[in-house]
C-alpha cells in the first residue's frame, strides 16, 4: 500500500469514506497495525495503562513516549503515525509544546503529535501549526484530565456541556488542526460537531457519525482487563494467549515437550566418537 500522508487522508474524508486508526506501542503491535492496512497508527498514552501498567496516563514521561514511538515507528511503512504528547510536557507554553513536538517527530520519527484540551489550547495548537507541525486534537473526555474530571465519564451530556465540546471543536480547527478526536460524546453531539466541521472527526466511544474511528489495540483485543463500553471487543485474546501458556507448562511438567522434532540432530559419526 501506497504511504498515507495528510492529502491521503484529506482524500478520503472529501469522499465520506470513514477513516481508520489503531494504537501501537511497540515495534510487533505496530507492525500489526500497519500490515491490516490501518490509515494511522497512534501511539497513544494510553500505553501507560496497557502497556506499562500505570494506574493513568498522566505518569508517562516523554522519554518513555519517545522510547515507544520510536519502536513503532520501526514497524510502520504505509500506516500516518500520530504520537501523543504527555501530560505536562506541552501545557506551559506554546514554546515548551514545541520542543515535545520537535523531540517526538525528530527522536520518536511521529509525522504529526496529538494533544488533549479545547480552546484553551488554540494558540499551542495554533503555533505549532505555523511552524509546521500537524496537529491531531482530542477533546471530550480527555483522560490526561481526569483527576479534574472526577474519572472516565462521558462529555457533553448537556446542552450547555454539548455547546462547549462545539465551540472547542470550531477552535482546534480554527487553529490549524487536521483531525479532532472527539471521545465519549453522545452519539448526536460528535455527528453535529462532525457536520459543521470541514476536517475529519476521529470517534472514539462517539457514534457512527464520525469521520473515522479509533480503538486502542488492547482493548478491541480482549488484552488489557475491563474494557469501556464504546469498545467492540473483537477477540479474546488473552484467554487464547493463557490457555497456550497452561499448555506449554504442562507439556514441561509432562515431558511431551520439547519432542524429537524440537531437538537438534547430530551427525552419527560425530556422536559415536563423542560417546566413545
Ligand atoms: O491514548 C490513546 O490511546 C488515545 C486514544 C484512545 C484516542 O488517546
Ligand atoms: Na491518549
Amino acid at each position: 500500500r501506497a504511504k498515507v500522508t495528510l492529502a491521503t487522508l484529506r482524500k478520503l474524508y472529501k469522499r465520506g469514506e470513514p477513516i481508520t486508526m489503531l494504537t501501537a506501542h511497540d515495534f510487533p503491535t505496530g507492525t500489526l497495525v500497519d500490515k491490516a492496512g490501518m490509515d494511522m497508527t497512534l501511539v497513544g498514552d494510553s500505553l501507560a495503562m496497557v502497556a506499562l501498567g500505570y494506574p493513568s496516563t498522566s505518569e508517562i514521561t516523554l522519554d518513555e513516549m519517545l522510547h515507544h514511538c520510536r519502536a513503532v515507528a520501526r514497524g510502520t511503512r504505509s500506516s500516518f503515525l500520530v504520537a501523543d504528547m504527555p501530560f505536562g510536557t506541552y501545557e506551559t507554553s506554546p514554546e515548551q509544546a514545541i520542543n515535545t513536538a520537535v523531540r517526538m517527530m525528530k527522536e520518536g520519527k511521529a509525522e504529526a503529535v496529538k494533544m488533549e484540551g479545547g480552546k484553551e489550547m488554540a494558540p499551542t495548537i495554533a503555533r505549532l501549526t505555523q511552524v509546521g507541525i500537524p496537529v491531531l486534537g482530542h477533546i471530550g473526555l480527555t483522560p490526561q484530565r481526569q483527576a479534574s474530571l472526577g474519572g472516565f465519564k462521558v462529555q457533553g451530556k448537556t446542552a450547555a456541556k454539548a455547546r462547549g465540546i462545539i465551540e472547542d471543536a470550531q477552535a482546534l480547527q480554527d487553529a490549524g488542526c487536521f483531525a479532532i478526536v472527539l471521545e465519549a460524546v453522545p452519539e448526536p453531539v460528535a455527528t453535529h460537531v462532525t457536520n459543521i466541521l470541514n476536517i475529519p472527526t476521529i470517534g472514539i466511544g462517539a457514534g457512527v457519525g464520525c469521520s473515522g474511528q479509533v480503538l486502542v489495540q488492547q482493548d478491541m483485543l480482549g488484552l488489557y482487563g475491563r474494557v469501556p463500553k464504546f469498545c467492540k471487543t473483537y477477540r479474546g485474546l488473552a484467554d487464547e494467549i493463557v490457555g497456550a501458556l497452561k499448555e506449554y507448562s504442562a507439556d514441561v511438567k509432562s515431558g511431551a515437550f520439547p519432542a524429537a522434532e524440537h531437538c537438534y540432530p547430530m551427525p552419527q559419526e560425530e556422536l559415536n566418537r563423542f560417546m566413545r
